[in-house]
């Protein structure tokens, strides 16, 4: 298992960097470029983007969901008892849930959401500071290790 141990950490982790690198750089670089240009311009770029990123983003929420279950099933066995670890885990599991939803709804089509797509710097915000705390409570996590 020890494979498998390390590929669904891999997967993990390059999912994080490749969905929160991204995020990132839209929020940062992207949105601001956008800014200058007029608004039919800016919307066939933004949906252009759109089309292209909701793969991505897809297919990393499959692979945070399969890795990240496969690291908490094989990671409580050795933290049984310590009820600081389930809750630090269990508030990051609730929060990426809360990125995925962003993410999704950011990519999406649906009628609903419009008006996050349209305040999308807002949402992107949200998005990015979530999964930076995310991060930060993982690392913590993966430090402190088996107490
Ligand atoms: C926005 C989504 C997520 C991000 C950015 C994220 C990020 C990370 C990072 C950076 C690590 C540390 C990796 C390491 O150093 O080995 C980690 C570990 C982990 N993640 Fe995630 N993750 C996300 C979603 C999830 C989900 C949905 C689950 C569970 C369903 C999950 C479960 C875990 C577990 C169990 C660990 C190992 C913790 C330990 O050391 O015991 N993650 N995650």
């Amino acid at each position: 298992m020890f494979a498998v141990d390390v590929a669904s950490r891999l997967i993990h982790v390059l999912t994080a960097i490749v969905l929160l690198g991204g995020s990132t750089f839209m929020l940062l670089v992207v949105l601001p470029t956008l800014q200058s240009s007029d608004e039919a311009t800016r919307s066939k770029i933004a949906s252009g983007l759109r089309g292209i990123w909701k793969r991505y983003v897809h297919a990393g929420i499959a692979l945070f969901l399969i890795s990240g279950f496969y690291n908490y099933f094989k990671a409580m066995p050795q933290h049984k008892g310590d009820g600081l670890y389930h809750a630090l885990i269990g508030t990051k599991i609730i929060l990426a849930l809360a990125v995925f939803f962003l993410a999704s709804a950011l990519v999406g089509r649906s009628a609903a959401f419009e008006g996050m797509r349209t305040n999308s710097s807002k949402w992107l915000t949200i998005l990015c500071l979530l999964g930076i705390i995310i991060v930060a409570m993982s690392s913590f996590v993966k430090i402190r290790g088996i107490p």
